[in-house]
């Protein structure tokens, strides 16, 4: 535990990076009534994270009013009108009670925003990041103990709008009051959280991983095709996607991110052949076919 206080109650988030991720939860934060930044290094991200959210909240707005398109249009804008876009990272967290990072899974690039957030942040500001698979502590290591006494995962789910849980992973530096903090705002935003310590994979990555890397592993050796996979587990199992429609969803760039670095260095994982490299996906990922974000993966979207 320590000293260090956090605002009364989180209004203003930024969150750092305008992918898949980050503009779905900058989306949820503004659906209920925070007020957003939404930062990327790229103008053409932010443009194609408000489409998105855009889109996403139309769909929204036609159950919700399904005979009156200018209420939709009104919902829609006065949603989108509690995000900015920005390209500027110390403006853009200078005014935040919390910050969320959903930039790309690597460590390096992940330490050296930190550095810069933590320039320019308000210091009771809470840091936060997404990170499907990288240590929280690691993340932080770098800051003051200050900074990573407020610093914490909150890991949202793909689809974010739809998908209603927030992993909130504690550190040891982690005070009480700050666990609390975050399971206000995660509650705040109509999500339902669970408390994790920081492990590899927190709950649901370190199953879900070994499950879809044993898939591919049966795709490999022949035993069934991607289709009959998906088939057998959603019409066997009960899950809403099978394991390949749910790798080109989330991304094979990213699952190839997780599991490799598990393999080369995970806390406790290092090794483990549950994460062993698989030629498949090496190869998909090398060819650009990263899912449903680029088009094709496991399956066609073209
Ligand atoms: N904004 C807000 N809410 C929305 C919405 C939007 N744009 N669109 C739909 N919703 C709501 C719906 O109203 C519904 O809410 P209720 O249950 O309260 O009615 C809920 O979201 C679910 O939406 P749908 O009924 O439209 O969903 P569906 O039945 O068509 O299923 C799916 C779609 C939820 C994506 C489902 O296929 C699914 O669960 N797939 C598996 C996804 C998964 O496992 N994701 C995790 C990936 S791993 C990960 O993300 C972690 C990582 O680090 C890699
Ligand atoms: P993505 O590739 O869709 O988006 C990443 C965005 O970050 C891009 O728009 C990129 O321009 C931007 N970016 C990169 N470096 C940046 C920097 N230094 N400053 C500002 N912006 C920067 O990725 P994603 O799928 O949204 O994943 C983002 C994070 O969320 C990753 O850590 C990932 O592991 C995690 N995550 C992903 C999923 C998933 O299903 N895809 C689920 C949960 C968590």
């Amino acid at each position: 535990s320590s000293s260090a206080t956090v605002s009364e109650a989180i209004k203003r988030i930024t969150v750092v990076g305008g992918g898949q991720m980050g503009a779905g939860i900058a989306q949820v934060a503004a659906t209920f009534d925070h007020q957003v930044t939404l930062v990327d290094v790229s103008p053409e991200a932010l443009e194609r994270g408000r489409q998105y959210m855009g889109k996403s909240l139309g769909r929204v707005a036609k159950k919700k009013f399904p005979e009156d398109p200018a209420q939709q249009t009104n919902w829609v804008d006065s949603i989108l009108g509690r995000i900015q876009g920005s390209t500027e990272l110390s403006k853009g967290v200078s005014q935040a009670d919390l910050v969320v990072e959903a930039i790309v899974e690597n460590i390096n690039v992940k330490q050296r925003l930190f550095a810069d957030v933590a320039q320019a942040a308000p210091a009771d500001c809470i840091l936060a990041s997404n990170t499907s698979s990288l240590p929280i502590g690691r993340i932080f290591e770098n800051l003051s103990a200050e900074r990573r006494a407020l610093a914490v995962g909150l890991h949202f789910f793909n689809p974010v709008a739809q998908m209603k849980l927030v992993e909130v992973v504690r550190t040891g530096e982690n005070s009480e009051e700050i666990v609390q903090k975050a399971l206000d705002f995660v509650r705040a935003i109509g999500k339902s959280p669970a408390v994790c310590q920081d492990t590899p994979g927190f709950i649901v990555n370190r199953l879900l991983l070994p499950y879809m890397m044993e898939a591919i592993r049966l795709l490999e050796r022949g035993v069934a095709d991607s289709r009959d996979i998906d088939t057998a587990m959603k019409l066997g199992a009960g899950y809403p996607m099978g394991p390949f429609e749910l790798a080109d969803y989330v991304g094979l760039d990213t699952v190839k991110a997780i599991v490799d670095g598990w393999y080369t260095d995970g806390e406790g994982l290092k090794g483990d052949s549950l994460f062993m490299p698989s030629p498949k996906l090496n190869e998909l990922v090398a060819a650009g076919h990263l899912g449903v974000k680029s088009g094709q993966g496991f399956y066609n979207y073209k």
